[in-house]
């Protein structure tokens, strides 16, 4: 293969019609991807390859869908991508969690937080995790100026991101967490651990239906599910995962990226409320796993410019 064309992509990677990159690939092309179930909407492919080529690296970011139902499809992958020489790769659902059995080291933040969304394959074909998700959660909101301390949160989820997202807001000493999850065990295991690293948050799990239900005034409201997602259909129908109206004194975090906008981002838009995109979030993590791979300073800039025009 000597470039890769359109055509060479599955059709509604991020850009849609447009190519990811028009490099031409050589034999030195040092390979990085996303391994994740269902990676046609990331934007990720654009923001790396954005980033390649701003900085002339010989480098490319491949979409790697593997089976999310066959439990084996995953240990294959991460065997096929060190047998192959890559270089590094990106973790997303549903895989985060998963992941960390198949790797022979994982650094000691994601090990606490017990989500890898960063994979580096050193050399000796070592593969190393870690997580950029929660630092790049929290650059975000200090970006935009959001004050933790002390705030009152909820945590739509209790995945991988989740798991992110908590750790990442306990460490800067949030007020009241409150969790929700479809499946309340995974809950309160975050729960549980979150407990062991920070005794003194605390830290309540709601179930499912009851999950905006007695909220503290000035909530943090952060949605690490994918409903919203472009695709994603749940059983009754319903695209956001706020089940009642916002109020203007809320700051709302939709992690979901595609579309930009979610529902839940306009109705609190709409109510008045504070609404962040999880494009910040994208472009932090992602600048943090670029320079993990490639020893370089990433070009911040040029990947949020890539984003802003995919
Ligand atoms: N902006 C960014 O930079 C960024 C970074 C990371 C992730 N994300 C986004 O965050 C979302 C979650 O990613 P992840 O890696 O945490 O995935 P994950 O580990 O698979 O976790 C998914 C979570 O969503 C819940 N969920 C799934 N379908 C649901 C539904 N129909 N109703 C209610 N809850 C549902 C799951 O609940 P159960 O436990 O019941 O299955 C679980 O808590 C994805 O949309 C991803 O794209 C964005």
């Amino acid at each position: 293969m000597d470039s890769l064309s359109p055509s060479g992509w599955p059709c509604g990677c991020a850009g849609e019609e447009r190519p990811v990159t028009d490099r031409i690939i050589t034999g030195h092309t040092r390979i990085v991807g996303l391994l994740g179930g269902d990676v046609r909407f990331s934007l990720s492919l654009r923001l790396h390859n954005e980033a390649f080529t701003s900085l002339g690296l010989d480098w490319v970011y491949l979409p790697l869908p593997v089976k999310p139902h066959d439990p084996r499809s995953l240990a294959e992958a991460v065997r096929g991508m060190r047998a192959m020489g890559f270089v590094g790769a990106n973790v997303t659902m549903p895989f985060k969690e998963a992941i960390i059995p198949l790797l022979d080291e994982i650094t000691p933040a994601a090990q606490r937080i017990g989500a890898v969304n960063t994979v580096r394959i050193g050399k000796s074909g070592r593969l190393i995790g870690g997580n950029t998700d929660s630092v790049g959660f929290i650059s975000d909101l200090s970006a935009n100026e959001v004050s933790l301390t002390g705030r009152p949160v909820v945590i739509l989820g209790a995945g991988g991101a989740a798991r992110a997202v908590a750790f990442g807001l306990a460490e800067r000493r949030c007020g009241p967490m409150l969790i929700a999850n479809r499946t309340s065990q995974r809950a309160d295991r975050l729960q549980a651990e979150l407990a062991t690293h920070f005794p003194s948050q605390k830290v309540t799990v709601t179930p499912w239906p009851l999950r905006a239900d007695n909220l503290a005034p000035g909530a943090l409201i952060v949605n690490c599910t994918p409903v919203g997602m472009r695709g994603v259909r749940t059983p009754t129908g319903a695209d956001s995962p706020w089940p009642i109206r916002f109020t203007p004194d809320q700051v709302v975090v939709d992690l979901v990226y595609s579309p930009l906008v979610t529902p839940m981002l306009a109705a609190a838009r709409a109510d008045g409320a504070r609404a962040l995109t999880g494009l910040g979030m994208l472009v932090q993590q992602a600048a943090l796993s670029f320079a993990w791979w490639t020893d370089e300073a990433p070009p911040v800039r040029q990947m949020r410019a890539a984003l802003e025009e995919a």
